[in-house]
C-alpha cells in the first residue's frame, strides 16, 4: 500500500507543533496502518533537507567556480559530468538522492509517477501563489522525502529565457548534448523541479 502526502511548509511546522502539544495521544486510527508517526517524518525530512542543503552547496559552489572560469559553455559540460559524481558522493547504501523535473534537460532526470503527481500538486500550489514545501511518501521498505528547487538568477545563463539570458554560445553546447531539452525559459524565482532522497529503511 503506498500513501501520498503533500504538506506545505505551514503544513509541516504545524504537523511538528501539534506533535509535541499532544504528548499523550494515543494511535490516531484515521492514520492509515503502515504510515510512519508523525515524528519520523519529521526525522526523515530533517535528514533529507541536510543532505539536500550539503548537495546543493557542493553543487552550486562548483558551478560558480567554472562559470567564472570559462562562461557558461565551460559549465555546460562539466554539470553534465560532474552532477552525478557530486551527488553520489553523499549517497551510501541507505540513502540515494536525485533532481527531478517536470521540465527536464536530461531525460534521465524524468520524473516517475510518484515523483510527477508530487511535481505537479508543488506546480498547482506555486502556479496559486503558495509556496510548495516538503512532498513526502513511502513504499514497501522506503521512505521518499521531495523538496522544491527554485530558479536562482545565476542559474538562468542555462535554463532562462533564450532572448535574454541563455547566449548564443551556451545554446549551441546544451542543444549538442540535449536534444529534448526541456529545461528553459525558466524565470527568477520559478519552480524548476525537486530533490528526491530515498531512505532504504531497515526493519
Ligand atoms: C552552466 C549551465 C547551468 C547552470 C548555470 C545551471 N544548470 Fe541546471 N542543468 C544544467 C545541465 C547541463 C543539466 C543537465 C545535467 C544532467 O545531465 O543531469 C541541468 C540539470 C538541472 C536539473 C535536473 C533536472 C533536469 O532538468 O535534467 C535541475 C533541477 C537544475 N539543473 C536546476 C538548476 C538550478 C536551480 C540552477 C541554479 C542554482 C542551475 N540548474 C544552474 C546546466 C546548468
Amino acid at each position: 500500500m503506498k500513501h501520498i502526502l503533500v504538506f506545505t511548509l505551514i503544513g509541516i511546522t504545524s504537523l511538528v507543533l501539534s506533535c509535541t502539544s499532544s504528548e499523550n495521544k494515543t494511535d490516531d486510527q484515521s492514520l492509515p496502518e503502515n504510515a510512519l508517526s508523525v515524528l519520523d517524518t519529521a526525522h526523515y525530512i530533517q535528514q533529507a533537507d541536510s543532505l539536500i542543503t550539503i548537495t546543493f552547496d557542493t553543487l552550486s559552489k562548483t558551478l560558480k567556480a567554472k562559470m567564472n572560469e570559462g562562461g557558461p559553455v565551460a559549465a555546460v559540460p562539466f554539470c553534465r559530468e560532474q552532477a552525478y559524481p557530486l551527488t553520489a558522493t553523499y549517497q551510501n547504501e541507505f540513502v540515494f538522492l536525485r533532481r527531478t523535473s517536470l521540465k527536464f534537460r536530461n531525460p534521465g532526470n524524468s520524473p516517475g509517477d510518484d515523483e510527477k503527481a508530487i511535481l505537479e500538486d508543488w506546480q498547482k500550489a506555486f502556479d496559486a501563489g503558495n509556496t510548495p514545501g516538503y512532498g513526502f511518501y513511502t513504499d514497501e521498505g522506503r521512505v521518499h522525502v521531495m523538496k522544491p528547487i527554485f530558479l536562482k538568477e545565476m542559474c538562468l545563463a542555462c535554463h532562462g529565457t533564450l532572448e535574454k539570458d541563455i547566449k548564443t554560445s551556451t545554446l549551441a553546447v546544451i542543444d549538442s548534448l540535449y536534444s529534448l531539452d526541456k529545461a528553459r525559459n525558466y524565470k527568477e524565482g520559478d519552480l524548476r523541479g525537486g530533490w528526491h532522497v530515498t531512505f532504504f529503511v531497515q526493519d
